[in-house]
């Protein structure tokens, strides 16, 4: 073999060897072997003198390029070799792409309970909350709901005891808030409520409501509708048609309900709607004076009107949510379309 295929194969072989070791061990053994003192190195240099003199020179230069190659290979093992040992901060790689945190963001039912929460407080109605496990006086009695009346069934609701139990309703706060105010009143509170009701794409066992309550003289059913109608619009845009059916609720009198044009086929008739037209939005009526009795408030003096309206089935309507079952299970593919 020429000289030069020798110092070839020998800075191959090197190099490959500084790479390949896993150890400290590994390392300081290709050390002693390459660039030791009795070193193939080394050895190749104490030959340089038999080498021909035209070619000495060349190889000089080859052997010099070839020993600064394995120091700096040497250098790159030590390192990598410590690197087991060496400190977080010291291993460290900043050239490691990053990991992006997700951010939290708001639910939907969140962000839907907040804008119709703005459209009130623009209104003037305050903010009050009430407890979610509540007793029955405030839940039934209190909204002229008596003893015997079959919703307060054990089967139609999540008893805790025989006086306590998850409210099924928002409204029992009207109570709470009228014992603690004297009128005029304008609230609105938010919350959740529970039902055993068998859960599939329109029910479930819990969910959000939100109750409106307006007490002061002279009030008239003229003012729940100029109020529900703006609400409706805020919500669903100012060409949203509304409509009030009569209904029923023990604790209004009158009571209706508040429907809309139906948002997915805008009026053209389709299944959602079944064909009316027409999807219910919400409860509403005139407060029932068995409730001012209960609160003292002057029923001769005083009116008011109430209302409650589901945040789901609002946010249903609004996005066209086909499932209230989506909103409970928490699947970001869902929920990534709402975050603005
Ligand atoms: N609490 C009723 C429900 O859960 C909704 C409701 C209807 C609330 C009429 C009211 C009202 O305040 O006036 O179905």
């Amino acid at each position: 073999m020429t000289v030069k295929g020798e110092l070839a194969k020998i800075r191959e072989e090197g190099l490959k060897e500084f790479r390949a070791a896993q150890s400290a061990e590994e390392v300081e053994a290709a050390r002693i072997k390459y660039m030791g003192r009795k070193g193939l190195v080394s050895a190749q240099f104490s030959k340089l003198g038999t080498v021909e003199p035209e070619l000495r020179a060349e190889t000089g230069k080859a052997l010099n390029e070839m020993k600064g190659a394995f120091s700096k290979a040497l250098n790159e093992a030590e390192e990598r070799v410590k690197g087991g040992k060496a400190t977080p901060r010291e291993r460290l790689d900043l050239t490691i792409p990053g990991k992006r945190p997700e951010r939290g963001r708001y639910h939907p039912i969140t962000m839907v309970q907040e804008e119709m929460i703005e459209i009130f407080q623009g209104l003037g109605f305050e903010v009050v909350e009430g407890p979610e496990v509540e007793i029955e006086f405030y839940n039934f009695e209190g909204l002229n709901i008596p003893k015997e009346h079959p919703a307060r069934e054990p089967r139609d609701n999540f008893y805790i005891s025989d006086d306590l139990l998850l409210r099924t309703q928002t409204s029992p706060v009207q109570i709470r808030a009228m014992e603690k105010r004297k009128p005029p009143v304008r609230l609105v509170s938010p919350g959740r409520v529970y039902r055993p009701d068998t859960v599939d794409s329109t029910h479930h066992y819990m969910f959000t409501q939100i109750e409106g309550l307006m007490v002061e003289r002279g009030v008239s059913f003229a003012d729940l509708k100029g109020v529900l109608e703006l609400f409706a619009k805020g919500m669903f845009g100012e060409d949203v048609k509304t409509r009030f059916v009569p209904s029923y609720f023990p604790f209004t009198e009158p009571s209706a309900q508040m429907d809309i044009g139906c948002t997915f086929c805008a009026g053209k008739k389709c299944d959602v709607c079944g064909g009316t037209g027409w999807l219910e939005l919400l409860g509403c009526g005139m407060v029932h004076p068995n409730v001012f009795k209960v609160v003292g408030y002057d029923y001769e003096e005083f009116t008011g009107w109430a209302f409650g309206v589901g945040v789901e089935r609002l946010a249903m309507r609004k996005y066209g949510i086909n499932d209230i079952r989506l909103l409970t299970e928490n699947d970001v593919r869902f929920l990534r379309q709402f975050w603005k």
